[in-house]
């Protein structure tokens, strides 16, 4: 890695300590309705630890439960290749419960890395439920557009019926990371956030060339991710809290974006916190001339 700067990295402890105010709470008053029954006084720790312990074991089924509901493979031959998420409901959900409410902070915090502008045009690569394109209206304003392409039918249609729902001009097409449908150069921000861990790794190497591939001169792409394997106790953004849990750390399986970007003709690839402790966000400026490389 070249250079590393975090943009802003809120952290997921204040949510973890909620879960461990409530469960001591809970664990003090069984102890105090034991002591009170005629219970022996190490009671009250046990009950505590017992609280702890059965919190977090509830917490974490719920989230692995809710993410293996979730996901399914492509169907059939020629489907898109990677795990496909076919409940958009319950997707959007588990972002709002797992970022402990501040989704739309952390969704602000890639804006801001991808320096999105007025004007710009935008591509969200496995666009999911199209909430970050959402995001993006405001900042790119009337001239700007946005885009999203996204294997899962079911995610696509929510995408769509939550931009009518808001008035805003979204085109969001069904298909694969790999073979995006857009022309060359089409775009001046490309983004794909918690896409990848969910590719095989030809897949993702082929959604890297096709994401250098739409962008134009002087374009930014911007990868949110869980953290590369190699990453592990590099500071920032390491212990990969419940995304890493629910996807059994598949922050290992990743390829290596940062020689990737560079070798296709990224001038600048840095990497950065993304809002959320267990999420790293990787960032690649392009030369404001010349085409696409490799
Ligand atoms: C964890 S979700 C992320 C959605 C969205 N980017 C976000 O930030 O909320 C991953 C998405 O990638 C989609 N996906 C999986 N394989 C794909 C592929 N080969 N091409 C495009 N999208 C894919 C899934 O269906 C799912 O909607």
């Amino acid at each position: 890695m070249s250079s590393s700067h975090t943009v802003s990295t809120a952290s997921a402890q204040p949510r973890h300590n909620r879960l461990l105010l409530l469960s001591l709470v809970g664990g003090l008053v069984v102890a105090a309705i034991l002591i009170a029954h005629g219970a022996a006084w190490w009671s009250a720790p046990l009950a505590v630890v017992v609280a702890l312990v059965l919190a977090h074991l509830l917490a974490l089924a719920l989230v692995i439960g809710v993410g293996v509901a979730m996901t399914r493979s492509g169907d059939g031959e020629g489907a898109p290749r990677g795990e496909l998420i076919r409940r958009p409901r319950l997707y959007d959900w588990m972002v709002r419960a797992l970022s402990g409410g501040r989704e739309a902070e952390m969704r602000a915090t890639w804006l801001e890395l991808a320096d999105v502008r007025r004007g710009d045009a935008v591509l969200d690569v496995g666009c999911g439920t199209g909430t970050l394109l959402l995001a993006a209206a405001a900042r790119v304003g009337p001239q700007g557009t946005l885009a999203g392409v996204e294997a899962a039918p079911e995610m696509a249609a929510r995408a769509r019926d939550k931009a009518a729902a808001e008035g805003v001009a979204v085109d969001v097409r069904e298909g694969s990371a790999d073979t995006l449908p857009f022309a060359d150069g089409s775009f001046d921000v490309v983004f794909a956030t918690l896409v990848f861990h969910h590719l095989p790794a030809d897949v993702q190497l082929g959604a890297l060339q096709e994401m250098r591939r739409v962008l134009r001169p002087g374009g930014r792409v911007v990868i949110v991710d869980l953290p590369h394997g190699h990453d592990h106790g590099h500071g920032h953004g390491h212990g990969g809290g419940l995304f890493s849990m629910i996807h059994g750390g598949a922050g290992g399986r990743l390829v290596d974006f940062d020689g990737e970007l560079r070798s296709l003709g990224a001038a600048e690839v840095t990497r950065h916190g993304a809002g959320m402790r267990a999420l790293h966000a990787t960032r690649a400026v392009f030369p404001a001339t010349g085409g696409a490389g490799r």
